[in-house]
């Protein structure tokens, strides 16, 4: 059992911690340097940098979990490798190859294997990849210069109470453009994001749930999250549209969905007038895990599926199935664990 450190595991938020080391490695002149460790987790860039002026930057969000006998793993951080580079090409940036990201989020956890919560707090240690333009630019083109960079932090619930229904209320903004960047992972749909948020909040509600860009009828995320609904009949349904990040947590659960709760699995239009096809609902990804939706605030009534305080059966089965893979309690398919 590898050393951990003495803290409030049960009561974590999703809040920045300052851990001890961090990755970082720079791009210039056609390639990047080897990459190394640091202490300082503070950041000094040209003030003309295109990360601050014109958003080129883009992140990852992944977790790594400790299991049972107390080793540590990561879920599918090759998904992650391969998403970043798809943001990077979206905004001409350079891309970082799987085998150097992979390499990064390993000596990131190894370096601070001691804030990796201990197995059955439902805690983990959220690693922050991220890519910044750097560098001197004035005009609208891309940087010179890019830094890649990976932190780490130990987190609990990203939405109140983890396995707990909570609502949501349908946003009146977008967070991306019918043919913008919405399936990139870039900072700039997120400061899009701040101001629905802000509101649903107000209002009381967990975060909101937005519609499609273009004729705003279906659903496509939960916040910083994807959709997913169980309908009467069992089937698995999880919207399809190219504005909507894709989410490894929600392709992750179509496939268990399909292969060990056995399924039928749906990737298509989720019609906001249609709801009341679903008898669950949930928010998945790696902040959220499985989030339970209670209801959606529609028309300002609040439409609610299984219930606002109890988990449906499906959800339930597919978060201990997650869950279950995710801290080793579970076999998982091919592929998915990379032990550290
Ligand atoms: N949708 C948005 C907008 C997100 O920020 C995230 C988080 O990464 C997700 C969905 C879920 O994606 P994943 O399951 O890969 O974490
Ligand atoms: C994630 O689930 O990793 C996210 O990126 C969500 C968020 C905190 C932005």
């Amino acid at each position: 059992m590898s050393k951990t450190l003495d803290w409030d595991w049960a009561n974590l938020g999703f809040a920045y911690v300052k851990t001890d080391y961090r990755y970082i490695s720079i791009w210039e002149n056609g390639q990047w340097d080897d990459g190394n460790l640091v202490t300082d987790n503070t950041v000094t860039i040209s003030e003309a940098s295109t990360a601050l002026h014109y958003g080129q930057q883009c992140f990852e969000g992944l977790k790594a979990y400790r299991t049972k006998d107390g080793s540590i793993q990561l879920f599918r951080p090759d998904e992650n490798a391969k998403r970043m580079m798809k943001s990077c090409e979206r905004i001409l940036m350079p891309t970082v190859p799987v085998e150097k990201f992979v390499d990064a989020c390993m000596q990131v956890v190894k370096a601070n294997e001691q804030y990796v919560p201990p197995y059955g707090f439902g805690a983990t240690l959220y690693l922050r990849p991220f890519m910044i333009g750097i560098g001197d630019t004035i005009g609208v083109k891309p940087a010179p210069k890019f830094l890649f960079g990976v932190f780490c932090m130990p987190v609990g619930a990203y939405f109140k109470g983890g396995l707990t229904p909570v609502n949501f209320t349908i946003a009146d903004m977008d967070r991306a453009a019918p043919y913008g960047t919405g399936a990139a992972k870039v900072g700039g749909n997120y400061a899009g994001s701040l101001m629905p948020h802000e509101r649903a909040a107000e209002k009381g509600y967990a975060d909101c749930i937005y519609l499609d860009p273009m004729t705003h009828t279906k659903i496509e995320e939960v916040g910083a999250a994807n959709f997913f609904g169980i309908t009467k009949d069992k089937v698995f349904v999880t919207p399809k549209s190219p504005s909507i990040l894709p989410s490894i947590t929600k392709y992750s659960l179509m496939y268990l969905a399909e292969h060990y709760l056995k399924l039928k699995v749906e990737e298509r239009d989720c019609p906001i007038d249609k709801i009341d096809e679903f008898t669950e609902a949930g928010a998945c990804g790696t902040a959220a895990v499985i989030t339970p939706i209670g209801g959606i605030d529609y028309k300002d009534s609040l439409h609610v599926f299984y219930s606002e305080t109890e988990v449906g059966p499906v959800t339930t089965e597919l978060y201990n199935t997650l869950t279950g893979i995710q801290f080793g309690d579970v076999e998982a398919p091919e592929g998915w664990i990379y032990t550290v």
